[in-house]
Order: structure tokens, then sequence, then C-alpha cells
């Protein structure tokens, strides 16, 4: 029976990010654990008296972790995830950071609401004493708990002062339809991302500002944590060797694999992120503080850098581009900023934020919005500016997405955004760009809108070309989820269309986060950052596309690249050894993501020769097309079902 109950007034996020949900009552429910020391018992975490509490043994005999809790519901629930809330006295022993998370319908097998064997939720959650909540969606009775780690590794030792289950008030569940593609699992992560890299180790790194979930001032320092996905470990980090607050900055991967982070709350810092050595590194100031600028890496390596009034001053953000070789930024003063402008009615402190900016040929950059207008910035000498014409009859676009499906055929997909920042009604529009020479006018054409309206959602390419916008909301208002798009849609480029897919359970607005992960899933998380706003998501949800799954949900047998080599020159033959038939081959940039924004990811189909098991693919020769960096190549057979990525790297020559 579900009974609703009275959100306890110190479960504030509750309350607000689940507002259609109830915790259900907890009535003859049962609890076991592991381990427990006498007077912890495990029912004490059900028990509805928050200063009572389960702990694992610690007095002699301590039981070494894991350590487990098991609820049982005593009926078959729709569950839509768990809040736990951590011991609330003054000492943090036994507080969980690394767990997993399963759900039974029978407390035998543990995999009937596991989709392929991972967790319906995993991660890390941060050491205090704030609610932590794991969302999911999913018909159990039995849910259980693996602590894996003490959050601030005091001890082997668990505990929880209170285990609640959340619920939708829907009578019924209807398992979403697997054609539309299935969001898989939660990952919770112990800061709210509002940044996020991935890394050519097949890692992702995120990143908040000085607070695990807030931003603000010039604090020095940022919460980071780095999640692998290939053993579902997130790992916590607070930087502070860079003495910059990276919330808020322009990201570029370099043609090495590292990760150039600019501006933000300290708004003159360049932070380096090297995944070979795991090292942060400080960089030069900019000539000029920024946040909110974009930056997007050059053909010949360099970093292209523009805009940015959030921070660091009001207006005058013209160029400046970072040079590898010698570590430093110069001014580009004659590429403007004053052509892109948006006309946003906060003024130049919204109007130059979050370019879209691309990358292309003979060391050009192209600026296909947020403004209506569409620019070519060069990068030599003092750099230029050349205007490209209207993005057809779109407006300004703020808070909208571009993503470069096709860089051989030169194609960008615009969606989404608004006139102003905040505020304002999101549009549906959506256009293809098609660009030729640097600083020729490129041809636009208005393709078919989205269903959902959308500013601040996400737009990830995906290996079979199709586009994927996930999140937003139809009203930007940032700090809300009102108005969120739950339903992401895929757009084909060959048809022109758009189709939607299944739903997400949580929403993804203002500071959300999305990547292509390296087995062709897609983690979308994040969103808030606003402290004690209610809005604030601690986790990512992971997108399994229609590609990937069959009729009834099982995963498709998938292609494999048996051998390629890990690096490879522009222009150059790569020889690919596969398992199982493949019909294409293609590259996905690794992607980095903030904003809306993300410079790094771009597709590049490619042309296979051979047959059987042994391909060869020409990878093309222009580094503005192919920017050296590190890639995803990945094989696609008939059905159109990709192999898992292979990272490798493009050099220059
Ligand atoms: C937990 O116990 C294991 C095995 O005895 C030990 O190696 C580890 O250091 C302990 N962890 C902590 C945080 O004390
Ligand atoms: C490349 O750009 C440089 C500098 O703007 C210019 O002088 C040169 O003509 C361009 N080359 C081509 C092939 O367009």
């Amino acid at each position: 029976m579900v009974v609703l109950s009275t959100i306890l007034a110190f479960l504030p996020l509750i309350q607000v990010a689940l507002c259609a949900s109830i915790q259900l009552g907890r009535t003859g429910w049962t609890a076991t654990a592991d381990s427990f020391n006498p007077g912890n018992e495990p029912a004490k975490a059900l028990d509805g008296d928050a200063t009572t509490f389960w702990h694992s043994a610690y007095a002699g005999t301590v039981d070494p972790l894991p350590n487990v809790i098991t609820i049982d519901m005593k009926a078959s629930f729709i569950v839509s995830g768990v809040s736990i809330t951590p011991r609330q006295d003054d000492s943090s022993n036994g507080n969980i950071g690394q767990h997993t998370i399963e759900l039974s319908t029978d407390g035998t097998n543990w995999g009937a609401t596991i989709a392929n064997g991972r967790y319906v939720a995993s991660g890390t959650w941060a050491d205090d004493g704030s609610e932590k909540v794991a969302q999911f969606r999913a018909t159990a009775r039995y849910f259980r708990l693996n602590a894996l780690s003490e959050a601030g590794n005091r001890g082997n030792w668990s505990s929880a002062a209170e285990v609640n289950m959340i619920s939708t008030v829907a009578p019924t569940y209807t398992a979403p339809s697997p054609s539309k593609g299935l969001w898989q699992n939660t990952v919770d992560f112990p800061i709210v991302p509002a940044a996020a890299a991935m890394l050519p180790n097949g890692k992702v790194l995120l990143w908040s500002s000085f607070a695990l979930d807030n931003f603000g001032g010039t604090s020095g320092f940022t919460q980071t944590a780095i999640y692998d996905p290939a053993t579902g470990v997130v790992t916590p980090r607070t930087v502070t060797n860079t003495q910059h607050d990276m919330f808020c900055p322009g990201i570029s991967a370099t043609f090495d694999g590292r990760i150039v982070v600019t501006g933000g709350d300290n708004a003159a810092k360049t932070s380096i992120y090297d995944y070979s050595s795991d090292a942060w590194i400080p960089g030069p100031d900019m000539k000029i503080a920024r946040g909110y600028q974009s930056t997007a890496i050059a053909s010949d390596g360099r970093i292209f850098n523009i805009g940015g009034s959030w921070s660091g001053g009001n207006g005058g953000k013209n160029g400046e581009i970072w040079n590898p070789s010698t570590n430093t930024w110069s001014l580009l003063q004659n590429a403007l900023v004053a052509p892109m402008l948006t006309a946003d009615r906060a003024g130049v402190y919204r109007a130059d934020n979050h370019g879209w900016l691309f990358g292309w040929k003979n060391g050009s950059i192209f600026q296909a919005g947020p403004s209506k207008a569409m620019n070519w910035y060069s990068t030599s000498g003092a750099g230029g500016t050349t205007g490209a014409g209207l993005r057809s009859d779109d407006g300004d676009a703020m808070n909208g997405n571009a993503i470069m499906f096709d860089a051989v055929a030169g194609k960008i997909l615009t969606a989404g955004g608004a006139t102003n920042y905040q505020t304002d009604d999101a549009r549906t529009n959506a256009y293809v760009i098609t660009i030729g020479a640097p600083n020729s006018t490129p041809s636009v054409t208005k393709t078919a809108s989205m269903s959902f309206a959308r500013g601040f959602a996400n737009g990830i390419v995906l290996p079979d070309g199709t586009v994927f916008v996930t999140g937003g909301q139809s009203h930007v208002e940032p700090f809300t989820d009102t108005t969120a798009a739950l339903t992401p849609e895929l757009y084909n480029p060959s048809t022109g269309a758009w189709t939607q897919l299944n739903p997400m359970s949580i929403p993804r607005t203002y500071h959300s986060v999305g990547l292509l992960l390296p087995d062709a899933t897609v983690l979308n998380g994040g969103g808030g950052l606003c402290g004690n706003c209610g809005t604030n998501h601690w986790d990512a949800e992971i997108f399994v596309p229609p590609y990937l799954l069959n009729a009834d949900g099982s995963r498709r047998s998938r292609p494999s690249i048996t051998s390629v080599a890990s690096t490879v020159a522009l222009g150059k033959t790569l020889g690919i050894t596969t398992g199982g038939a493949v019909a294409r081959f293609a590259l996905v940039r690794l992607g980095t993501s903030t904003h809306t924004v993300d410079t790094d990811q771009r597709r590049v189909p490619l042309t296979a020769s051979g047959s059987g098991t042994s391909w060869s693919v020409v990878v093309p020769g222009d580094a503005g097309v192919v920017v050296p960096g590190y890639w995803y190549l990945f094989a696609i057979d008939g059905a159109g079902t990709p192999s898992l990525g292979k990272v490798i790297r493009v050099t220059p020559s």
C-alpha cells in the first residue's frame, strides 16, 4: 500500500527534485545487514528517527568493507529512487562513499531489474551529512545498498540513519519500449557537475566549482571527480594547485589529449589536465579575463578564445590564442567579438557568452551562433573577422546547440536556443549549416523543428551520424527544472526528421553536461549547482541508444574492432581487423561539455575498402576537418549497431 508521508523538513532536496514523488510508508518493512554494532541494528535505518542509525560493527572485531544493508518492502512497488540520510550526530564515521544499488522482486535474483548486469545506480557520495538521493525507475520489492568505501576513508565502517524509498504517484508503470532507447542506470557523483571532458583513457573528468554544489567568488580551487565507466568507480579530488575555480570555463582538448580549461570564477586563469600523469598543471593567465567564453582548437593546434563577459569585466572580449609550443596567450586584436554579440536584454554580460565555435581549414574558426549572425575568424597574425551571413530565419539562439555531425561535408546541425539568456521562451528551430572554404558564405537549410522547445540542452553526435539532443527546458530559467524537456530527440540527417525517444527520469537543464562514452552510450548529467536551491543534480543518467538494443531490451551483439594501430597521421591509411560483419566506419572526436557548448566533438565518416574482417580506411588529410587529437574509431554493422569505440590518436603528420 502506498502511503503519502510527510516529507521531512530536513529533506528539501527530495521535495523539489522529485516534486511528483512520495516517500513510501515503511510500516512492516524489515532491514538486514551483513554487519551491525549492538545498538545500531539495521532496523534503525527504518525507524523514522534520524538520531538513531544503522552502523556496521565497530567495537571489537570490525567487519571490513564492503558492507551491505538490504530492505524488504514486503510488497512490490514502482520505485523511482532511494534517499539515504547519513548519521546526523557529530561524527561522520561510516558515511557511505562509493556504493552500488541493486533491486530485486524476489530477494534472490538481484539481476531482475538490472539491465545487463549493471546496477540501477552506482557511484560515490560526498562526505557530509546531507541527504543522498539515487534516482532510477523500476518495479521492486527488495532494495540492497552495497557500501564499498567510507566517504572519508576513516575506517572500515558503514552507517545510515534513514533509508527511504521514493515512488511516483503513477498507479501503473509501463516499461519503456527499447526501440526508443533506454535510460539504463544512474551514476552518483560527489559533486554537481557543470563541466565534463572525455579523456583518452576512457574516463570522464567532471567538475563543479569551489563548492560541491555551488559557485561564486574567486576561491582558487575546484571540486572535481573522475568517473571510470569501465569499473563504475567515481574518485573525488579537490584541485588547488592551479589556484583556479574552474566554474564557467572554456574547454578544449589539445592534439596530445590534454584538457585546457580557461577562466570562469577565477577569470584570468588557465589550468591544464594531463590524463597521462593524472596531473593538473597551471597554465599562463589569459590576456583578457573571461567567464562563459568559448574556446576551440584550430587546425595548427593553437586554441582560439573569444567572448566571456560573465566574469572578468564587461565587454571588449576580442579574441586571443594559446600556443601549446610556447605555452603563451597572444591577443588577436582583429578577431572582433562585436559581430558575434546577441541582442540580449542583459547587454554584453550575456551577449558574448557560449560561442558556437568550430576549428576549420587553414587555421580558421567558424562561429555558427548563438548570435543570428555567423562569422569567420582568422587566427593568423593579429587575427581577422569576416561576416558569414545570417543563420537563415533563425533569431539569436543563446543556449541552443550546434553539432558538427559530418566534418568531411562541413555539416553542422543547430537546434533550439532563445533570444535572451534567461527568462525567455526557447525555440524548436533547427538548421543544417554547410561550410566550405574559410571566409565563404555557408549555405543554411532550415530543417524539421524539434517537437520540444529547448534551451540549456545538450547535443551529442552518435557514431552513425544521427544527433541526440537531450534535456533543456522550454522556458529558460536558470536553477529551475520547470518546463524541463524530459523526452530527448534524435535527428537523422539522411531523412531530415526528428524521432522522440524514451524520457529521462531526472531533468537536465541549466548546467547540465552530455558526452558520448566509449561504449556508444551517452552520459547526461548535472544541472543546478545553486547551493540551497533544490535543483542540484548530483548524478548522471546513462542513455543506451536504440542502435544497441534488441526488441526485448537485451543488448544486440555488436561488431568489434579486434586490431587497429593506436596512432595514425592525417591522410594516412589505417588497417583495421574486425570481428563480425561490418558495413562502415566513423571517427568521433572525444567531447568536452559545459553550458550547452562542446567544441571538441565532431564526426568524420570514413570510406572503407576491404571485406570480411580485413579493412582499411584513409583518414582525411586536412587538420581542419580531422582536428588532431583523440578520437573514437567505431565500426558499424549493416543494422547500424556500433562497435565499442577504440580510442586512437590522430597526429598532424
Ligand atoms: C579496511 O580493511 C582492510 C583489510 O583489513 C584494510 O586494508 C584497509 O586499510 C581498511 N580500510 C580503512 C579505511 O581503514
Ligand atoms: C590560409 O590562411 C592564410 C592566412 O590567413 C592566407 O594567407 C592563405 O592564403 C590561406 N591559404 C589558403 C589556401 O586559403
